[in-house]
């Protein structure tokens, strides 16, 4: 049975930039209070005509030129987003039609964080079964429209941005290369930690001024619990992704974490006992792009040659559900 391969990735992220400072101007916090707390130090937030599905585009079109390849060349989209454009259809088939293809299926993945990395395990398993031969797999995402920008939601505003990262996927028959194995994990006990309660048809209407006056609408979380689930849980799915294939810290080339939280990805990077060099983190340039992070990031290492064949990759994320997955990936 054939392996997945990464033939190729792409990123693209709003033009316009956001910093802490231009953030202090619209709400009440600081520069020092963001930094300490989770390291960012700007987001992308997109302007008028963008959504998830243009960005995706831009994103895919760097992708497939690096691969020489055409979107006619694909056989099947997997696109990872919590923040659709609209409450459905899924936005694989927006980008879909933006890339000017219509006779290939296209399946969103619903994971927040953890998308990519679930999105990743569903691509694998069609490609090592034969399924689909060029899986274009797609983390996008737009919060800054959904996010409460004034005081009343700085705990959450300050920490997302958006941004788009793609990878094509393919089998590979050379030897040990490819996804060795992808690890999934859910524990729906936690889902109201970290979530947008509406517009949803758990109410009735789906969605209401009323609603909408409660702030139902808005990301919101319980940061500490958030944070205290994900630095336990990223590295023991590092640790499970290792013993897996028979691995050791001192194996792994790179760690690319989900971007969550400079803080969190210390004590992931402590706790699994890697050096700096074997953990990437871009999280002060974009915060949490959510199911775009670890695209986005993966690529910029790879530009960076941060990555050579027959390296060792890991990958981990944790978000709302909660789920967390992690991924080993011989290079
Ligand atoms: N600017 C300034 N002050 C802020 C603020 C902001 N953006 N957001 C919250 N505060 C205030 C709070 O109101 C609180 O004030 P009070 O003490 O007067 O009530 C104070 O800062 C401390 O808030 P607290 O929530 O206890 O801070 P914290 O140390 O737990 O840090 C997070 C908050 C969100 C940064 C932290 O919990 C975290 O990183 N959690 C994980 C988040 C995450 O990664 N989520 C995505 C996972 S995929």
């Amino acid at each position: 049975m054939p392996r997945t391969e990464f033939i190729a990735t792409g990123f693209h992220v709003p033009e316009r930039v956001v910093t802490n400072d231009d953030l202090a101007h619209i709400m009440d916090t600081s520069d020092e209070w963001i930094t300490q707390r989770s390291g960012i130090k700007a987001r992308h937030w997109v302007s008028d005509g963008e959504t998830g599905a243009t960005l995706a585009r831009r994103a895919t079109l760097q992708a497939l030129a690096k691969a020489g390849m055409r979107a006619s060349d694909l056989d099947c989209i997997v696109y990872c987003t919590c923040t659709p454009d609209h409450f459905e259809p899924g936005n694989g088939v927006f980008l879909q039609r933006e890339l000017g293809i219509s006779d290939i299926p296209a399946i969103d993945v619903r994971n927040q964080c953890a998308g990519f990395v679930y999105g990743l395990s569903v691509a694998d398993a069609w490609i090592r079964a034969g399924q689909y031969a060029r899986v274009l797999l797609v983390g996008a995402e737009v919060h800054s429209r959904g996010l409460d920008r004034t005081t009343r939601g700085r705990d959450t505003a300050v920490l997302f941005g958006d941004g788009a990262g793609v990878a094509i996927l393919g089998p590979t028959d050379a030897p040990g290369r490819g996804v060795l194995s992808t690890h999934l994990y859910a524990d729906g006990r936690h889902a109201e930690k970290l979530w947008v309660d509406a517009p949803g048809l758990a109410h009735d209407p789906f969605i209401s001024a009323e609603l909408i006056e409660q702030g139902k609408h808005r990301a919101v979380m319980e940061g500490r619990e958030v944070f205290k689930f994900a630095s336990v849980l990223m590295p023991q799915s590092v640790a499970t992704a290792l013993q897996a294939n028979g691995l050791t810290p001192a194996d792994v080339t790179l760690l690319v974490p989900h971007q969550a939280n400079l803080r969190i990805l210390e004590m992931v990077q402590k706790a699994v006992g890697l050096r700096d060099d074997q953990v990437y983190v871009n999280i002060q340039k974009y915060g949490n792009t959510t199911a775009a992070s670890i695209p986005i990031a993966l690529h910029e290492a790879l530009c960076e040659g941060r990555l050579e064949r027959g390296d060792l990759l890991v990958l981990t994320a944790f978000g709302s559900g909660f789920t967390w997955a992690s991924a080993a990936i011989r290079w």
